[in-house]
């Protein structure tokens, strides 16, 4: 497979998950984006979902001037900076939808981002909440929805937050 190729079979995955986790969600609850780079997936998901309040996420700004949020939809900084302050100003379970297409080339720190990443992505959730992400998560309170829905194994990743809490042995913490 050429990198172009996997480059093509990566983005069509994407958007495929993308699509099929709008008509997943609850109704209600907030979307997130998690890293908005050029602003390609924040503008398929405002074009699917009009009528829902879409945060995007982004350290440093660079998305195509078309694809950008207005400014109170912009959340400009490290997200492990700014993701706990969403949480206290918005509520735990809050989210929808997250999606996070924040990793690099790098899989080493990509594992240590999505280490990092996983305490402050749960508590977001509602029930039935959706996560998508370009890696995988280590998410103790939800299922692992990833082979059931017809992308190729380490492709992307989807994970649902369970409707009823579960008990955890460590409860994560989503302060800094
Ligand atoms: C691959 S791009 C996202 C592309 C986007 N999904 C699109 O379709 O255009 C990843 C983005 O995540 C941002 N990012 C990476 N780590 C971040 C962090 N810790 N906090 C905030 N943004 C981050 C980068 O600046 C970059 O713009």
């Amino acid at each position: 497979m050429t990198r172009l190729d996997s480059v093509i079979r990566r983005l069509t995955a994407q958007r495929n998950l993308l699509n099929w986790a709008v008509n997943e969600i609850e109704p209600t609850g907030l979307i997130l984006e998690l890293g908005l780079g050029n602003g390609r997936t924040y503008d398929h998901l405002r074009s699917r979902l009009p009528d829902r309040e879409i945060y995007a996420f982004e350290r440093s700004l660079a998305a195509h001037p078309d694809s950008c949020p207005a400014e109170d939809y912009l959340i400009m900084g490290d997200i492990f900076e700014t993701l706990p302050l969403f949480a206290e100003r918005m509520g735990l379970g809050c989210a929808a939808l997250i999606h996070a297409d924040i990793g690099s080339g790098d899989e080493v720190l990509n594992r240590q981002l999505a280490k990092r990443m996983a305490p402050l992505i749960e508590p977001l959730l509602e029930p039935g909440g959706l996560f998508l992400a370009d890696r995988a998560f280590d998410l103790p309170r939800c299922t692992n929805l990833s082979t059931r829905v017809g992308v190729a194994e380490g492709r992307y990743f989807v994970y649902r937050r369970a409707v009823k809490a579960e008990p955890v042995a460590h409860r994560p913490s989503i302060a800094r």
